[in-house]
């Protein structure tokens, strides 16, 4: 199947059947700069340095796997950016055509929302979500308010910030409205974090108050508070149309939903520990198998349904739980899931179930990117000029 689009001043007509023949112009046309998080603590890097509600992480490591395999995929020009201050003007001297968001930004609120908006400004395009869509999914209480509306199963919550005092859960209309008769346990968690980091889980009401105050004094943040779901844990990982499956680049009918997934949790582990302190393992994740069809079916049509419904246009990470009744509640999408190259030890949870569906690591950044470039060219072409004519 091909989409048409005349785009007469350019005189190309794009179709998605002349990739291969576009990919060999790009190779040597396309300038593209994968960008990782800035460092707030080098000179010049922002005015006046404030505080990282989501933790700081720079993800360089992982840019540099992402550039990597441009450069196998025999892109020429693939240049490695801390995100601060100072991009803007060097996407200008390098003459950069494409952004590769691999950032959760560099400080301040909402902080996974600025380097696309600042590109938005700019008029760079790039690979990752825009800045609504950041936003929504970097904060977990906002995402999971749309779950609600859609219907999608989310464990019941609320937020909580000092400004509205200290938390009374014995006559807050609002717990009472929330949680009812339901005594706990609960989970506490900052709105927008990572890795597990500040989780923990209050099995008494009446030690909430101090739980939600300590979230404010690390992270400087709203925390949520919901109920606890004690069963299994899972994921799945969602992307656009664009595949390069065995070789063969194809648009599907559908989001490609892929790497179901069970995160292993220990007997006494009741949150899955932070990645920063123990490396996700292939004993710590389980590709799901033919004794769990059901499970990963559900998953692979949840979530195609999340892309759809919050109209997505780049790769998520969803993470789910079970309750005691084996019922699966999303417990958040993560929109910048790690996407470290495999080793022989560690691997990530959405790169480790790639291999089923024949496509490798460089399979995988070529099918994200052409995603992109196929929906750029299809629905932004007059505003994307510059890329336009690098394939006319
Ligand atoms: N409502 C809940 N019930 C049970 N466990 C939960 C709940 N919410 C979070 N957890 C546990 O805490 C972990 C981290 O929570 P969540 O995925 O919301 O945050 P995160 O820090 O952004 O995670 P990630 O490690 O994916 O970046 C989950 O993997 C799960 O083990
Ligand atoms: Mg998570």
């Amino acid at each position: 199947m091909s989409m048409t689009l005349d785009l007469t001043e350019q005189h190309l007509t794009y179709s998605f059947d002349r990739f291969p023949e576009y990919l060999d112009r790009l190779r040597s046309k396309l300038r593209i700069a994968v960008i990782h998080g800035g460092d707030k603590d080098r000179d010049g890097a922002v005015i006046y340095k404030t505080h990282n509600p989501r933790s700081t992480k720079t993800y360089e490591r992982v840019a540099r796997d992402i550039a990597d395999a441009l450069k196998n995929l025999g892109f020429e020009y693939v240049s490695i950016m801390a995100d601060d201050m100072t991009l803007p003007q060097r996407l200008k001297d390098e003459g950069i055509h494409l952004a590769w968001l691999n950032t959760g930004g560099v400080q301040g609120y909402d902080p996974v929302c600025h380097t696309p908006a600042m590109l938005e400004m700019l008029g760079v395009p790039y690979v990752g979500h825009n800045p609504l869509n950041s936003s929504t999914l970097d904060n977990k209480h906002v995402f999971k308010r749309e779950l609600q509306a859609f219907g999608i199963r989310t464990a019941p919550f609320m937020t909580w910030h000092p400004a509205q005092g200290i938390l009374n859960p014995y006559t807050n209309p609002r717990f009472l409205t929330t949680f009812g008769h339901y005594q706990g346990a609960f989970v506490v968690k900052p709105v927008s974090g990572r890795a597990s980091l500040n989780i923990s889980v209050v099995d008494d009401v009446a030690d909430l108050p101090d739980a939600v105050a300590e979230i404010h004094r690390v992270t400087r943040n709203t925390a949520s508070i919901e109920t606890y779901l004690s069963g299994r844990e899972f994921c799945v990982s969602v992307c656009g149309y664009v595949t390069c499956q065995n070789g063969k680049l194809q648009k599907n009918p559908e989001p490609f939903a892929f790497s179901t997934i069970e995160r292993v949790l220990e007997p006494e582990e009741r949150i899955f520990t932070s990645m920063d302190r123990k490396a996700i393992t292939e004993n710590r994740m389980r590709l799901l198998g033919d004794e769990d069809i059901d499970i990963s079916r559900a998953l692979i049509s949840l979530a195609k349904q999340v892309y759809w419904d919050f109209n997505l246009n780049a790769l998520v990470r969803i993470d789910l739980r079970t309750d005691e009744a084996g019922k699966l509640y999303v417990l958040e999408a993560n929109p910048k899931p790690d996407l470290k190259r495999p080793t022989g030890t560690e691997t990530s949870l959405v790169v480790r179930g790639l291999q089923e569906h024949g496509m490798g690591y460089e399979d995988f950044i070529l099918s994200l990117l052409v995603d992109r470039l196929d929906y750029l060219l299809t629905y932004h072409a007059p505003i994307v000029r510059h890329i336009t004519a690098l394939i006319a």
